[in-house]
């Protein structure tokens, strides 16, 4: 069993990019850790990173046949992007939104999402776990 782990703009500046709020570890680690994570659930993950936008829906397309859910943070795009609300729903995979940062807790542009109403539930605020806790959360849906 496939899922598409999918990760938005700046996410490939982890470890750089305000530790503050991001904490010090590399997208390369949080991928290590998902991965290995998912291999104990029985989950093969496909983990990708991509700042473009259109490249995140073709993804999301190509995952339909191929992947039986969708893990996803999309960084910035959350609070933008109609394209990738679109894509979640067009293929109707079960899919979950994750967060690195409680975005609730930050600037109010943070607080609405176009993913959310596309997605089986959203985890934020966990940091990096927050992928793991994902996987547990889809793993009865895409068995
Ligand atoms: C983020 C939160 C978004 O608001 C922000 O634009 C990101 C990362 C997070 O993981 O906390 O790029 O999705």
């Amino acid at each position: 069993i496939s899922v598409l782990v999918l990760n938005g703009p700046n996410l490939n500046m982890l470890g750089k990019r305000e530790p503050g709020v991001y904490g010090a570890r590399t997208l390369a680690e949080i991928e290590t850790e998902t991965t290995a994570f998912g291999a104990g659930l029985g989950i093969s993950v496909d983990f990708r990173q991509s700042n473009h936008e259109g490249m995140l829906v073709d993804w999301i397309h190509e995952a339909l046949g191929r992947c039986r859910g969708i893990v996803i943070n999309p960084g910035a795009y959350t609070h933008t992007s109609i394209a990738l609300h679109d894509a979640i729903r067009a293929v109707a995979l079960p899919t979950i939104e994750v967060h690195l940062s409680n975005v609730f807790a930050r600037e109010t542009f943070r607080h609405h999402s176009y993913i959310s109403p596309a997605a089986l539930g959203v985890i934020c605020g966990f940091g990096p776990l927050g992928y793991q806790l994902a996987l547990t959360a889809l793993q009865p849906h895409v068995v």
